[in-house]
């Protein structure tokens, strides 16, 4: 099997966020998708090592914040490279409060959702939720994961979906 292939898949890049018994937390996730319009519904994938799992276990809701072409790279890193276990990332990151959830004030729109299903994986779960708000923030055209790769040059760890071992 040629991994490479799935790397012609097109994704965004996102903040899924959510509380950590009040205080906000999260990870990068490019894992996320509309899987209904009526009513909308969003999927996203999150590894069980991943603290932003439990705390979307605990919480029953998440935030997609999607990231612009210019939002500041730092966020994915904050986001993408350290644990709400031992790091307050919205410390470095500034938040905005949407239906009572956390979003990045930095990014170009957001939905925040109320989880209605889950599925397991051997890795992942997969959350589904409901969309309960959403909106556009700026103009910013939204990244795209290859835009990530491509011209911000970043790269993907091992609890990414789309990781692939170099
Ligand atoms: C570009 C990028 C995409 C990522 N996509 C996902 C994803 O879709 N799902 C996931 O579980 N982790 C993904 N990750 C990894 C998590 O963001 C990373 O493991 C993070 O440190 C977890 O933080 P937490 O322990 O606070 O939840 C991604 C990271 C980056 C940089």
């Amino acid at each position: 099997m040629n991994k490479n292939a799935f790397r012609q898949l097109s994704y965004g890049v996102y903040v899924v966020s959510t509380w950590d018994k009040g205080r906000a937390t999260g990870c990068t996730a490019n894992s996320a998708m509309q899987i209904t319009s009526e009513p909308a519904t969003i999927a996203v994938s999150i590894n069980h090592d991943n603290y932003t799992n439990q705390c979307i276990q605990d919480t029953g809701k998440f935030a997609v914040s999607i990231l612009g072409e210019n939002s500041d790279p730092g966020i994915i890193g904050t986001f993408g490279f350290k644990s709400g276990r031992d790091s307050n990332k919205f410390n470095e990151v500034k938040q905005e409060l949407r239906e009572c959830m956390p979003v990045v004030a930095d990014a170009c729109a957001y939905a925040v959702c109320e989880v209605v299903d889950k599925m397991e994986t051997s890795t992942h779960t997969v959350f589904l939720g409901k969309v309960l708000d959403a909106d556009i923030l700026s103009a910013d055209d939204p990244m795209t994961y290859a835009y990530y790769h491509k011209v911000i040059k970043g790269k993907s760890p091992k609890n990414a979906p789309t990781y692939i071992a170099e």
